[in-house]
């Protein structure tokens, strides 16, 4: 029963049941180019899939978890939760050195610091360091080794990208194989949303690029499904594809205030 094995800012497990019902019938290979914290792929679990993420330190988890489960699972059993350890955890990639820190040290950290940092935010500051606050979480569990196991199991059939979305789909679709694109969203004003999960964000080139994609996996007879913020520069690049409007609630926003229901957009050409 392989669930996410962290959190991730705009996961999508409460959108699910709005996603499975527009599933394609059949198809052939899954891909997710925007994977964050995976919450379809270990929903559908779907037998030859392929994700990505343009985020280095955390496909670097995926392949951890997938390749080299015990080494982690030990590492992971040396942390505390506790402010003065949480810093010194953070801290580490301050130091130049941290280049050469394993990737199962790196795993464990990433972890580590999405269980007991603040809502398991990944934020990185414009030096590339991770500058989320300690949380003060009563009890969080650092360690589940019982999914860690299932989702390796799961994850041995899984090809791992780290990359450009873009690429990941150009070099590995074929027709009749089915992606699912959860892009970094559309604002709905400046300064509501979060789309900051890299170094180079995620603007309106970005989103064009992203919408001829699409229109690439049309014309060679893929399926594509895509979320994303109900607002005109969605609905104008997507007006030639289906476009249903579904409620959805944001189980984790930088801003706490805004947590709650919101109105998205799921995409298909089929
Ligand atoms: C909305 S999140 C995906 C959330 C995921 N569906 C879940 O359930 O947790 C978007 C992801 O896109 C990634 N990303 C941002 N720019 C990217 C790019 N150019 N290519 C590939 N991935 C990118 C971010 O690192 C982030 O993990």
């Amino acid at each position: 029963m392989a669930k996410p094995f962290i959190k991730w800012v705009g996961g999508k497990r409460q959108l699910i049941p709005e996603i499975e019902k527009r599933l394609p019938k059949k198809f052939n290979n899954y891909i997710e180019p925007f994977i964050g914290g995976g919450a379809l792929l270990f929903y559908l679990k779907p037998f030859n899939a392929i994700i990505n993420d343009y985020n280095p330190e955390l496909t670097n988890v995926y392949s951890v978890v997938k390749n080299s489960l015990n080494e982690l699972v030990e590492d992971l059993k040396t942390h505390e939760n506790n402010p003065e350890y949480y810093y010194k955890i953070r801290s580490k990639d301050r130091n130049p050195s941290y280049i050469n820190e394993s990737e199962v040290k790196r795993a464990s950290r990433f972890i580590y610091l999405n269980k007991t940092g603040f809502n398991g935010l990944y934020r990185v500051n414009r030096n590339g360091e991770h500058n989320v606050p300690f949380a003060n979480y009563e009890n969080p569990k650092i360690l589940d080794e019982e999914n860690l196991n299932e989702c390796s199991h799961y994850l041995k059939n899984v090809q791992i990208l780290n990359g450009d979305f873009e690429k990941a789909v150009k070099e590995n679709t074929k027709e009749g194989d089915f992606i699912y694109f959860d892009p970094p969203y559309v604002p709905i004003n400046t300064t509501s949303s979060f789309t900051s999960y890299t170094d180079q964000g995620f603007d309106e080139d970005m989103q064009i690029r992203l919408k001829e994609l699409c229109e690439y996996i049309d014309s060679i007879g893929g399926y594509f499904l895509l979320s994303n913020s109900d607002t005109d520069l969605v609905r104008e690049l997507y007006k030639n594809f289906k476009i249903d409007r579904v409620l959805a609630s944001r189980s984790v926003n930088s801003d706490g205030e805004k947590r709650g229901k919101v109105y998205e957009v799921l995409v298909k050409n089929y």
